[in-house]
């Protein structure tokens, strides 16, 4: 069992084969955090675990006990102002203007499986045996409100998974100002802490900083997580790395406004908080109410990050995604963004069509331009119905075309915006987000919808119905281009404007889920201006998102890399786009870029009909090498070896299940001369196979590979002729093949 409750010291203990997580029902009834690491052996008790210390001058909460001060007990779900002054994990305005609580324990309840997060994206289980859920209850007497924690720990995984529900009870009416997904109270400060930080074309780059004393934050308060901090935090040991030492993962799978916090206190405790950030967040609880955090997702790993990494991925890939695609290798696509941008019609989108077919490539991805009057970013937002001047045929049309072409098509929406220059604006002012009397921010020419009034969402509802209904469309790129500001709805009451961006969020989640229920054959992929809602709420509807507009080759490396920590290669969207790189003018070899676009879902982003002779000869053997190779690529377990944010190299590497097959991806990003031997240690290969590797065209056994290491050594010597297969020149790359034999 899982979960085990031993009654006479009130000690929960959730465990599966990797990992211990302990708290108890302390003396007043409130709860406390007293483990979460390695798996220990579960005893009748763990109250040694507690540590109490008589400290002079602090607040306590039993008279003539100077022990028992929550200024000090590590804590589960901890409030403010009842001797603990650090940010709590619960704030609740009452009616009387006093913000303490009292959330004593009251019962538990443990189950096989997990339950559904009414309205919100989730982890899942497809058989009960998969995980068990412990729900402990506690309640406020005085106010009448219940407070329901819920920790689902994960059977063959070191994954729990968790959220917290509050009930108003009562009579009164309560104001939820605060309410986490979770809390953890660590004993020491002895971490680093990990984060994805970044901007629009550079997401998701791996940040490591020292705990200090005081509070260490990443959040969002753009209304979508954006690509500035992803909704991720590590806390590793110091000096651990890829494949050695402790570190605890924290994911938050929700797309809006978060805050991701750590709190070391001067005793050295160290409290992590996830959850929807505070700021701009209200929630009037009336009697009867109840209020649902979204969930946070804890790995712990004491075999460096890749094992953390590893963790994520299997989870997100295998019990966050859903639908037809989530076990499915991807279609190789072709979309028209960095090819055409506003400038195509029918014929244009037909004649790429019509190459990109004769390439092998599989689906034709029709971007932004198609609809209303936008042939600039000025215009038609809004208006989900085919510019006819551009496209005569329609969407309907077209997509026949194309299909048949014997290519599927895809087309691009952008659900939750609007330009002024649109009819759906003039005929709905009211239903942008705009605060009353106030200057409204423009980002790119565009207006955010109000997606938490319930009637914006059906209206585009039945717009894009209508579009898709029409035409036969097998995938669906979703962007969302601009940050919100001003953030005011028409639709809600002046007491109700604090719940308007968590509702924003969930009238996106339940645009998502109607048309996946409408559509569920349609590939849906996540996008906005890139990666700035690149995170494991949108991975629930979206199986794949366009990981960063940033397409160089060089810049992808880095990109990918950091995405990597959290999410699976089969997420993440990458493409082949031309040079001039579009976003740095670098000119990479077409063989480099395809080598760092092999590892995601696969694509090109430019006209096809502008490639040479041998570029496309160079393009139908990337298109059938990554046919042959995709089920290993997406499914397969991903290494990380080589860090591009740490020198001029990057490697990385995929492993079969069974170990019989392994890609290495090598880059190398300037050409040095004479260089010195080089090695890299491979990782998850069988010791006892033989591998015949690509390129070295060498036998190794994989404890060979894995101990003394695969030989990557560039011997280009500033000669003009090139000795090394083609590795000669800045931005070169090569993918070493690894088949055991007779195996
Ligand atoms: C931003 C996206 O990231 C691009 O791929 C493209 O779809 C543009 N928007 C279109 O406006």
């Amino acid at each position: 069992m899982p979960v085990a409750y031993n009654e006479s010291s009130r000690t929960f203990h959730l465990f599966n084969n990797e990992i211990s997580y302990i708290f108890k029902v302390l003396e007043n009834n409130q709860l406390g955090q007293l483990y979460y690491g390695k798996r220990i052996g579960d005893r009748n008790n763990f109250d040694h675990l507690l540590e109490m210390r008589p400290r002079a001058m602090t607040v306590c909460a039993f008279e003539s006990n100077r022990l028992f001060s929550l200024e000090h007990i590590k804590q589960e779900y901890p409030a403010y102002g009842t001797g603990d002054m650090r940010l709590p994990a619960i704030d609740i305005l009452q009616e009387n203007g006093s913000r303490i609580l009292d959330f004593q324990f009251k019962d538990f309840h443990v189950y096989q499986g997990k339950k559904k997060l009414p309205s919100l994206p989730a982890t899942y289980v497809e058989s009960e045996k998969e995980a068990t859920t412990l729900e402990v209850i506690l309640v406020d007497k005085l106010i009448q409100a219940e407070l329901v924690l819920s920790y689902t720990i994960f059977e063959q995984m070191p994954v729990i998974a968790r959220n917290a529900c509050i009930k108003n009870l009562g009579d009164q009416q309560l104001v939820l100002d605060r309410a986490m997904a979770l809390s953890v109270d660590l004993p020491d400060m002895d971490y680093e802490m990990i984060e994805l930080t970044g901007a629009w074309s550079r997401e998701r780059t791996v940040k490591k900083r020292k705990l200090e004393h005081g509070i260490q934050a990443i959040g969002s308060l753009r209304g979508c997580s954006s690509n500035a901090y992803n909704p991720f935090i590590a806390l590793a040991r110091n000096g651990c790395d890829e494949y050695a030492g402790e570190v605890m993962g924290f994911s938050f799978v929700y797309s809006g406004n978060f805050l991701a916090q750590v709190e070391v206190d001067t005793f050295d405790v160290t409290r992590v908080m996830m959850g929807i950030h505070p700021h701009s967040f209200n929630w009037p609880l009336a009697s009867g109410e109840s209020f649902q955090t979204p969930e946070a997702i804890m790995v712990y790993s004491d075999q460096g990050l890749n094992k953390m990494s590893q963790t994520y991925h299997k989870l997100y890939r295998t019990r966050l995604a859903r639908g037809k695609y989530r076990d499915l290798t991807r279609p190789i696509l072709i979309n028209n963004w960095e090819g055409t941008y506003f400038d195509f019609d029918e014929d244009k989108i037909v004649g790429m069509a019509t190459t990109a077919r004769d390439l092998g490539i599989e689906l034709f991805v029709l971007d932004d331009g198609w609809f209303g009057k936008r042939n600039d970013d000025f215009a038609g937002l809004g208006d989900w119905y085919p510019n006819l001047d551009k496209l005569p045929n329609g969407i309907s049309g077209l997509s026949k075309k194309i299909t048949d072409l014997g290519m599927a098509f895809g087309l691009w929406f952008e659900p939750e915006m609007v330009n002024k220059d649109s009819d759906l604006y003039r005929k709905h002012p009211e239903w942008t987000l705009e605060t009353p009397n106030r200057h409204s921010s423009h980002g790119r020419n565009q207006y955010v919808l109000d997606f938490s009034n319930p009637e914006v969402v059906s209206h585009i509802f039945e717009a894009m119905d209508k579009v898709i209904g029409d035409s036969n469309i097998t995938y669906i790129k979703w962007d969302m281009n601009r940050c919100m500001s001003e953030v005011y709805s028409a639709s809600h009451g002046s007491n109700e404007q604090g719940k308007v961006m968590h509702e924003y969020i969930l009238g996106v989640y339940e645009l998502y889920e109607r048309l996946i229920t409408k559509y569920p054959d349609i590939l849906f992929e996540s996008c906005a201006s890139g990666g700035a809602r690149f995170d494991p709420g949108m991975m629930y509807y979206a199986p794949q998102g366009w990981t960063s507009d940033d397409t160089d080759a060089v810049e992808r490396l880095k990109i990918q890399y950091g995405t990597s920590m959290v999410y699976p290669i089969s997420s993440m969207g990458s493409h082949v786009s031309a040079i001039p790189n579009h976003q740095v003018r670098r000119n990479t070899p077409i063989q480099t870029r395809a080598n760092v676009a092999y590892f995601g879902t696969f694509g090109y982003e430019l006209n096809v009909n502008e490639l040479d002779e041998q570029e496309k000869k160079l393009v139908m053997a990337q298109i059938d090498f990554m046919k042959e190779h995709r089920n290993l690529i997406q499914f397969g377990t991903f290494y990380r070896l080589k860090s591009p944010f740490e020198g001029n190299e990057t490697v990385w590497m995929v492993v079969s299940e069974d170990q019989k097959q392994a890609i290495v991806g090598y880059y190398r990003v300037l050409q040095q001369v004479n260089s010195n031997y080089r090695r890299v240690k491979l990782m998850g290969l069988n010791p006892d196979y033989e591998y015949e590797v690509s390129i070295n065209n060498t036998l190794n056994y994989g404890d060979e590979l894995m101990n003394v290491g695969l030989i990557t050594t560039d011997g280009s010597s500033g000669e003009p002729v090139d000795h090394y297969n083609g590795l000669n020149g800045d931005y070169q790359s090569r993918l070493y093949i690894l088949k055991a034999k007779n195996q």
